[in-house]
């Protein structure tokens, strides 16, 4: 428990801060180099933390980034994972352009479940927000469906004057594949321009929009995830339909479960809020299991009650780099 009566059992990993793409949201200059190789955990390092870290109660893990896909040994760090008694889901929160390849190794090495953000399928609009490819998203995507995870949700970001003629097509998309889709609501995490507020977009406005096309019906499914999204079934098409708005819901951080590992090893114990607690400088002087559990508690500990991105959070690295 940490001091505000919250269980934290969710530890989002992230296993390097680099990435392929530049999502206008996140690095619209590219990869800027955070952090240098040698600062980043090794796979036995963020397995002893594991480790630390179901001791503490800990169940639920994922492999985020950066993009986690473009690190060479994130199968072999799922298996060790998943071999961890204790550890009840892993799974991973990816781009999906590297999905193609990698859906099989990584669903036989343990992983569960896949988040793939697709913030547009047009391919101008997409390669505008992403720099990216779609069709290797796609590609990534199938991949992620006949590979058997448990569950494969899209996640996209809303983003005024980018992708609302996308909001749409997106849900009939996911109808089509079976797959939930999520919208999320741009946080301030990174120094890029585009996280300018005229880009804003509630997820009120989005429920409107969508509900104008087809009736939003409440869907109170715990199974779909303790984690922050409100999920409604869109009556005819049968989409399901997630919305995280991480600014405008109140009693957002209520429920919050999760604390975050940076690839460079501290834990931030808000996505919204400065704070971190250096483990990699621990491990490095191989401390003791118990000296490991004894900082992770602490960064519990220190868990504020909710973020602050109202009040005037300038970020120190973009989200992604924290474990998004
Ligand atoms: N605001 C909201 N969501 C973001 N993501 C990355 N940066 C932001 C931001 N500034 C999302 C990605 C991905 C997940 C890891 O985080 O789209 O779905
Ligand atoms: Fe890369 Fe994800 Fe950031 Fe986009 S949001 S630049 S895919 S890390």
């Amino acid at each position: 428990m940490d001091p505000f009566g919250r269980r934290i059992d969710y530890l989002r990993i992230s296993i390097t801060d680099r990435c392929n793409e530049r999502c206008l949201y996140c690095m619209p200059e590219g990869y800027r180099g955070w952090a240098q190789r040698p600062d980043h955990l090794t796979t036995a390092e963020i397995l002893a933390l594991v480790r630390v870290a179901v001791g503490l109660g800990f169940r639920k893990f994922r492999l985020t980034g950066g993009e986690p896909l473009v690190r060479a040994d994130v199968v072999e760090l799922a298996r060790g994972m998943a071999a961890i008694p204790g550890v009840e889901v892993i799974g991973l929160s990816t781009n999906g352009t590297r999905l193609a390849g990698l859906a099989r190794p990584l669903r036989a090495a343990g992983v569960r479940t896949v988040n793939i953000s697709l913030d547009a399928l047009d391919p101008a609009r997409y390669r505008r927000i992403t720099g990216g490819n779609v069709a290797d998203v796609l590609a990534g995507i199938r991949a992620a469906v006949a590979a058997g995870f448990e569950r494969v949700k899209l996640n996209v970001v809303l983003l005024r004057g980018l992708n609302e003629s996308e909001w749409w097509p997106l849900v009939r998309f996911g109808a089509e594949h079976g797959l939930p889709v999520r919208f999320i609501e741009l946080m301030p995490v990174s120094h890029a321009d585009a996280l300018d507020a005229a880009r804003f977009v509630s997820v009120t406005e989005v429920m409107a929009h969508l509900d104008a096309r087809d009736r939003l019906v409440p869907q109170p499914d715990p199974r779909l995830g303790h984690g922050p999204a409100k999920y409604h079934r869109l009556e005819r098409t049968g989409a399901l339909v997630g919305f995280i708005g991480a600014i405008t819901t109140q009693h957002f951080c209520e429920t919050c479960n999760r604390v975050r590992l940076t690839a460079d090893g501290k834990i931030r114990p808000c996505l919204g809020q400065h704070g971190e607690v250096d483990l990699r400088s621990a491990l490095r002087r191989h401390a003791t299991e118990a000296e490991l559990a004894a900082l992770l508690r602490l960064a519990i500990a220190q868990k504020p009650a909710g973020h602050t991105f109202g009040a005037d959070f300038t970020p120190c690295r973009p989200m992604v780099a924290v474990g998004g």
